[in-house]
């Protein structure tokens, strides 16, 4: 593999590579604004010039001192190239950090900083602002200018979710690019020059496809901010979990960012994964968190309609108990989900298995509108691993329950999660029966059938795994912790599991995954 040489470290890169591309690959920042790994090269910045110390330089024309003439002379030096537009070539010697590049940055700083409003501290990316780490890093000398900046529009609403403020922008066309190369849509661009510079929305239209959030990603400054997030949490006050959105198969990897001190989620951003979701996020997925805390089910209840009363834990897994006893095992129905982990589900197969229920469903919400971006027609994260979990026997549909539940097929029912595509007046043959328990984290048409409901743990409260609709398995960590008295659902299918009398062969989650390759060879 061909080597340049970046500030004294040997790095390799693939021909075609650019300087940054293969400096960021080995960990390495030169400082940069408008280049993203995902878009392509703009080269407007300027941050990220480097000095080609040997190797195919661009010759400036210069007047150098000719000490003999005693006069100056037309002379050529190495100008400095940007970075992001630089094609690395073997045994070229590059410096991002000596003199002249070091003055080249802090004045570009400078420019940039020119006519920047000082908003800091009611600004929404203050905490994470290129602009600010620049300004230590490569600046950090007072303001020169000393006239009124040029003022420009603020708070320009551009969509229902993202807010502009062109006196912030650096002109960076990042937000332009995103939504030109990733949303094929071309709704914003660039007006005017110089320092009457702003981003404009195309005529008649707003900023409302299904990737606006990720415009003001990829914004290094705070000149887009989104209406969600603004004003709402200080960044330095959050702390960050690694997740899987549940907002359809596709399973992108998430940053879920929230505040340790009141147990709240603030934001989901995209985690890079180039097999997976890149560096994107689709609007509704970064939503998703919203339902984190939106009508959960808090405590186990017993009964339907007005009779229906709150119970405790464990009397709610005695009477579950009781109801599931009551039916023999070829007339109880299970119910997987394809909203929750493998490792729930694996616990309820197993469960079935030790009850002798053959007959398994699946709970699945209805398609939505995928694209050939990232958005799967599939909207349940895990459907893959529902049906992996089940080892091969053929899922059933909630329609096929409802039918075998009138044909008197079905006496009795035990279901994973409240989402499901059929509405509630649909799901009203299940009320007829006495044995109906839900196992939920909220609630949702399922539960509110249900003659005992029981809360479980949501997605950010778990250890658990996904598996796309690529097939990847993908796992994630607990961000916060489940209510108080509430388990992941694979622990209270344990526990249910032995008021039953029955034992499901594993004491602990990895316990339980080691089932797991067991049922995935079984699923092949
Ligand atoms: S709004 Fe942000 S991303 Fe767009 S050009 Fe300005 S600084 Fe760059
Ligand atoms: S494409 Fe699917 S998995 Fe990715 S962010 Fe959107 S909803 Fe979530
Ligand atoms: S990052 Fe290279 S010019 Fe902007």
């Amino acid at each position: 593999m061909p080597k340049f040489v970046l500030d004294g470290k040997e790095i390799s890169f693939e021909p075609g590579e650019t300087v940054m591309e293969a400096a960021w690959r080995e960990g390495i920042e030169i400082p940069h604004y408008c280049w993203h790994p995902g878009l392509s090269i703009a080269a407007n910045c300027r941050m990220c010039l480097v000095h080609v110390e040997s190797g195919r330089q661009m010759a400036m024309p210069q007047l150098a001192f000719d000490e003999d003439k005693g006069e100056y002379v037309p002379a050529t030096k190495p100008k400095l190239q940007p970075a992001c537009q630089l094609a690395a070539a073997d045994e070229m010697v590059v410096s991002s950090t000596n003199d002249e590049v070091k003055t080249a940055q802090a004045s570009v700083q400078e420019f940039l900083l020119l006519n920047h409003p000082v908003d800091c501290p009611i600004c929404d990316q203050a905490g994470e602002c290129k602009l600010q780490d620049y300004y230590y890093e490569h600046q950090g000398t007072l303001k020169r200018k000393l006239t009124e900046p040029v003022h420009k529009p603020k708070g320009v609403r551009f969509g229902p979710t993202i807010v502009y403020d062109a006196e912030r922008c650096i002109m960076c066309t990042r937000c332009i690019r995103f939504c030109d190369e990733v949303a094929k849509d071309h709704v914003l661009d660039m007006r005017e020059r110089g320092n009457k510079n702003e981003i404009i929305l195309a005529p008649g239209r707003e900023l409302d496809h299904k990737y606006t959030l990720m415009t003001e990603h990829v914004c290094p400054v705070g000149a887009l901010t989104s209406q969600d997030f603004r004003f709402k949490a200080r960044v330095w006050f959050l702390k960050s979990g690694q997740g899987v959105c549940t907002g359809c198969a596709t399973g992108c990897n998430t940053h879920v960012d929230y505040d340790p001190r009141n147990g709240k989620i603030y934001r989901l951003r995209p985690r890079d994964n180039t097999d997976v979701n890149e560096f994107w996020m689709c609007d509704d997925g970064m939503m998703t968190y919203t339902r984190h805390d939106t009508d959960r089910l808090l405590m186990a209840t017993a009964g339907r309609g007005d009779e229906r009363m709150p119970i405790g834990e464990d009397e709610a897994l005695d009477l579950a108990a009781r109801k599931l006893k009551a039916v023999d095992g070829s007339k109880l129905a299970i119910v997987l989900s394809a909203q929750h982990s493998t490792e729930d589900n694996l616990a309820l197969a197993k469960l079935a298995a030790a009850l002798g229920a053959d007959q398994l469903y699946l709970a699945a919400l209805d398609e939505w509108e995928g694209d050939d971006i990232l958005r799967s027609n599939d909207r349940n994260p895990n459907r893959a691993g529902a049906t992996q979990a089940a080892s091969g026997t053929t899922l059933k549909s909630v329609g096929d329950l409802l039918r075998e539940v009138q044909s008197g097929a079905v006496q009795g029912v035990l279901a994973l999660g409240g989402a499901t595509a059929e509405a509630l007046e649909e799901l009203a043959p299940l009320v007829a029966l006495d044995s109906v328990v839900s196992l939920t984290s909220h609630v949702g048409a399922l539960p509110a059938v249900a003659s005992v409901a029981i809360p479980v743990a949501d997605t950010f409260e778990i250890d658990g795994s996904f598996v796309n609709g690529k097939g990847m398995a993908q796992a994630f960590q607990p961000t916060l912790s489940p209510p108080a008295g509430v388990e992941p659902a694979w622990k209270t299918i344990s526990d249910l599991a032995r008021r039953l009398g029955k034992d499901l062969g594993f004491e602990d989650l990895q316990g339980l995954r080691q089932g797991l390759a067991d049922a995935v060879e079984a699923a092949q």
